[in-house]
């Protein structure tokens, strides 16, 4: 493939964010360590090189560096932040700390820019960028020019013409940098002069091509969930190897209302061997007393690998399993240990249980958003591939404290009372909506009588990646309506809450 960006990541906040605006202009890229060996770059093969920024200070002894082998590729590089003064160092220039001098910049700064300059070109001579430094450029190395500067920061910008290699001291993937997009876009298309060609059909077709030389003959077992990545999934391995696809649904009784038999709808009926297994039962069973929400997720995630084992001993002879897992994931498995706050439930435990031959994930290099777009290219229906995020445990873990079905139908009636008055209202920016109940009853009044019943506390967030989120602002006329509708229509439920905390302090889910 051509048209391919390298994105070295030399530990700032921002590579995912500089990857997904690559592929948002349709140009194929992947995010790698800094330190990926120049053979590895080479096999790699890209078209230009992004350095990101990071924490660190270049004239620090054990500093982050690339090979030095990238700067002899003949490809265009563009450095930004730690990315820029990294740079001006390779090729001798000084970078020094300025943070005991005031000039320290953090955040939007009027900066300006030589128009003069292909990086620049077409934006107006002042505008507004995201800074975040400590260290700055104080002398420029030989053949570089300063094309940016701000109050604080004499040269934001440089770049040698000759050589191709560009520099920023701002961020231009933050969307506080007005113009940000248009200098990545200037970088990607005027400069490195790439083609848009990384299309969903594009990947469609390359990918099926793989799929079928990989699988051959053999049959492959994947896990469905019904969310987008799972269903997704399913849909491209189908088209590529069809009968041989085995997808498994294990219906634990924790989906939402109807859930499972829309799932059925979808899947049933594609060419594809639909298997849905109804474990209601076993699963409420092993669940019954536990209140401890850790506990919860690991009986659930525990009794789904056997379901699924069991599955795969009847099927037989199944060579490989296919998972869902999607670009974030595998950046984020990459940078270390974080606490864990709560366990997530997936089919990560699966291979060891059940012996595999090879695991595929032919989303693996994908982001959200392109996974949306590749269901709709292929033709899943839309409130599949547009749906919001549903946790593996299902709604076990919005139901405090013990679980039993009758609670899990008052949650069920409740959620899909929000979810359709959501919808209803048409609210904008609101990534994640749910009804949780609460393990609290308290006392109400209903046609001159006394109640005594549980409190449903609804929950809507808004959020780019789920790592933090706000609460989104429900008008009260949408909250009213939809308050009124719970106790009116739901037995059990006499009093409606709105959470509005974020994440931090509280998470999206209750457990
Ligand atoms: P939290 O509650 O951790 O949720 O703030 C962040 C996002 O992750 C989803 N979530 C899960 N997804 N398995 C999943 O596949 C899980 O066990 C799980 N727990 C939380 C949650 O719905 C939200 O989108």
């Amino acid at each position: 493939m051509k048209n391919k960006v390298l994105i070295l990541n030399f530990g700032g906040q921002y590579g995912m964010l500089i990857a997904r605006r690559v592929r948002e202009f349709n140009v194929y890229c992947e995010l790698k360590p800094f330190n990926t060996p120049i053979e590895k770059i080479k096999e790699f093969n890209p078209s230009a090189i992004i350095f990101t920024g990071g924490p660190n200070s270049v004239y620090e002894k054990n500093a982050p560096t690339p090979d030095g082998g990238v700067f002899n590729l003949g490809v265009p590089i563009f450095g930004i932040c730690y990315g820029c003064q990294l740079i001006a160092y390779a090729f001798g220039g000084r970078v020094e700390s300025v943070a005991g001098s005031g000039n320290r910049e953090y955040g939007k700064t009027q900066t300006v820019m030589d128009g003069n300059c292909a990086l620049f070109s077409g934006l107006p001579a002042k505008s507004i960028t995201w800074m975040s430094h400590g260290d700055e450029i104080t002398e420029l190395p030989q053949g570089f020019t300063a094309i940016a500067h701000s109050k604080h920061c004499p040269v934001a910008a440089i770049f040698d013409k000759k050589r191709k290699i560009y520099g920023v001291q701002f961020h231009p993937e933050v969307t506080h940098t007005v113009f940000g997009k248009e200098i990545l876009k200037n970088f990607l298309f005027d400069i490195a002069n790439l083609a848009p060609d990384w299309t969903m059909e594009s990947f469609v077709g390359k990918s099926v091509k793989e799929i079928k030389e990989k699988v051959g003959d053999s049959k492959v077992l994947l896990a469905l969930s019904g969310g987008v990545d799972s269903s997704v999934c399913a849909a491209l391995i189908g088209k590529a190897i069809g009968k041989n696809l085995t997808c498994v649904f294990v219906d634990h009784g924790l989906m939402r209302q109807d859930e499972g038999d829309e799932i059925e709808r979808v899947f049933s009926g594609r060419g594809i061997n639909f298997i849905r297994i109804n474990a209601e039962d076993r699963f409420l069973s092993a669940l019954k007393g536990v209140i401890e929400p850790e506990k919860k997720r690991k009986i659930i995630g525990e009794q789904f690998i056997r379901v699924f084992e069991e599955v795969g001993k009847q099927i037989g002879k199944v060579d490989f399993l296919a998972q869902g897992t999607i670009y974030p994931d595998v950046i984020e498995s990459g940078t270390g240990e974080a606490e864990t706050i709560k366990s997530h439930h997936n089919v990560g435990g699966l291979p060891s249980v059940i012996s595999f031959k090879e695991i595929i994930e032919p989303l693996r290099l994908l982001f959200k958003d392109e996974v949306r777009a590749l269901g709709r290219e292929l033709n899943l229906p839309e409130y599949m591939v547009s749906r919001q995020p549903f946790p593996g445990p299902g709604i076990a873990i919005r139901v405090i404290g013990e679980i039993t079905k009758e609670k899990l139908d008052i949650l069920r009636k409740a959620d899909a009372i929000f979810r359709e008055e959501i919808e209803k209202a048409k609210i904008k920016n609101v990534s994640q909506y749910f009804a949780a109940l609460t393990n609290m009853r308290s006392v109400g009044v209903m046609g001159d009588g006394r109640t005594y019943e549980y409190a449903v506390a609804l929950r809507s967030v808004s959020t780019e990646d789920f790592m933090t989120c706000v609460r989104t602002k429900i008008p009260y006329r949408v909250l009213d309506k939809v308050a009124s509708r719970i106790v009116n229509e739901v037995k059990g439920v006499n009093r409606v809450l709105y959470d509005v905390t974020g994440k931090p302090p509280a998470t999206v889910e209750y457990e």
